[in-house]
């Protein structure tokens, strides 16, 4: 990434390819810097849709949102941006769409997870162990619960568990009883330099200390944001939010992310045939999606080369075969 831009988006190409495909309603969950939703715009524009689309693009960053609302200017009509959370996504565009006067039932969303760049960059939202910050880790700044509350505050059986099931940190055990001894020393642990420095003495050696760190780190801001919890609901919001012949993209970064996107995917898509030896002719329900993707996308060489962030993006793509309502 080149110093000074907000966010490299990911899998652009992919993304306008199997999502915009209609004028319509595009609702993108994950704005970010802007970079999915302009290029979303801009190709809207060019296919002549524009005066027939709007899209909604959502971020529990202030920063975020300032940014994409400069990026995505030239296109200010056509836009609405709105700080929220993506777990609400259907009531988020039920209002927009009322305020508008326009039937809803979105053509397209897209959710890009995890943190921007610029999140990750900012040394003082503490999101990176490569930085000295606070321990913060919200995306959302307005959000109660902050890394050092849990750093600080939980007991060293809930920060094992923690790491081992957010982080897959094998040395979780070690890291929590070090970091409970630590508090028991300092009084409490000051900032992400400290909380490294902790990691570092407690995790296997060599490259190892790197993977731990950021295994560690992720498993903070998963709890500080309730990322897997949030990402349930917003799939299921999501799927609601399509009209028919509607399409959602989900790229992922980590494999819990992944699991998530995956399991819910097939759980909507599975149609109902009763109990086992039953021989329906029709099933009781049909699923109402079908996969667009039947293996995740994942990034070129040539993308993961100039954009490092790209390495463990996957792309699930599903289509929505029955309408849905919005509320
Ligand atoms: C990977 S970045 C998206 C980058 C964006 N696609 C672009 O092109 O710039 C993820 C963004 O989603 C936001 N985000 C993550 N979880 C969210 C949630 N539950 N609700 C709303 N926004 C969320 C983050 O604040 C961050 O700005």
């Amino acid at each position: 990434m080149e110093e000074g831009i907000f966010h490299d988006p990911v899998l652009v190409a992919e993304i306008i390819a199997l999502l915009v495909r209609k004028p319509g309603i595009y609702v993108d969950g994950t704005l970010g810097g802007g970079g999915h939703s302009h290029a979303m715009l801009r190709t809207l524009a060019q296919a002549g849709y524009l005066d027939k689309s709007l899209l909604i693009g959502i971020d529990q960053d202030s920063a975020a949102l300032r940014e994409a609302a400069g990026k995505l200017s030239d296109y200010g009509g056509a836009s609405v941006l709105v700080k929220g959370n993506f777990q609400d996504i259907s009531a988020i565009v039920g209002r927009v769409c009322r305020e508008k006067g326009i039937e809803p039932g979105a053509a397209g969303i897209l959710l890009d997870l995890g943190v921007s760049s610029f999140q990750i960059n900012t040394a003082e939202r503490g999101f990176s162990y490569l930085k000295s910050g606070a321990l913060d880790m919200r995306m959302d700044c307005d959000a109660p619960l902050h890394a050092g509350d849990i750093v600080n505050g939980y007991e060293e059986r809930e920060l094992a568990r923690l790491f081992y099931r957010y982080g897959e940190e094998p040395r979780s055990r070690s890291i929590a009883k070090a970091l409970v001894l630590y508090r028991q020393i300092h009084g409490s642990v000051q900032g992400t330099e400290e909380l490294a420095a902790i990691i570092r003495k407690n995790a296997h050696g060599g490259e190892k200390v790197i993977k731990s760190l950021s295994r560690v780190f992720q498993a903070l801001r998963i709890e500080v944001n309730g990322e897997l919890d949030v990402l349930g609901q917003a799939l299921d919001g999501g799927v609601e939010t399509l009209a028919a012949g509607g399409r959602m993209a989900v790229i992922s970064y980590h494999s819990l992310e992944d699991r998530i996107v995956k399991r819910s995917f097939a759980e909507k898509a599975k149609s109902d045939w009763g109990p086992k030896g039953v021989g329906l002719r029709e099933p009781l329900s049909r699923g109402n999606i079908i996969p667009v993707t039947r293996k995740p996308l994942v990034p070129t060489h040539q993308e993961i080369e100039s954009n490092s962030r790209a390495r463990s993006a996957k792309l699930r793509v599903i289509e929505k075969v029955f309408s849905g309502s919005v509320s």
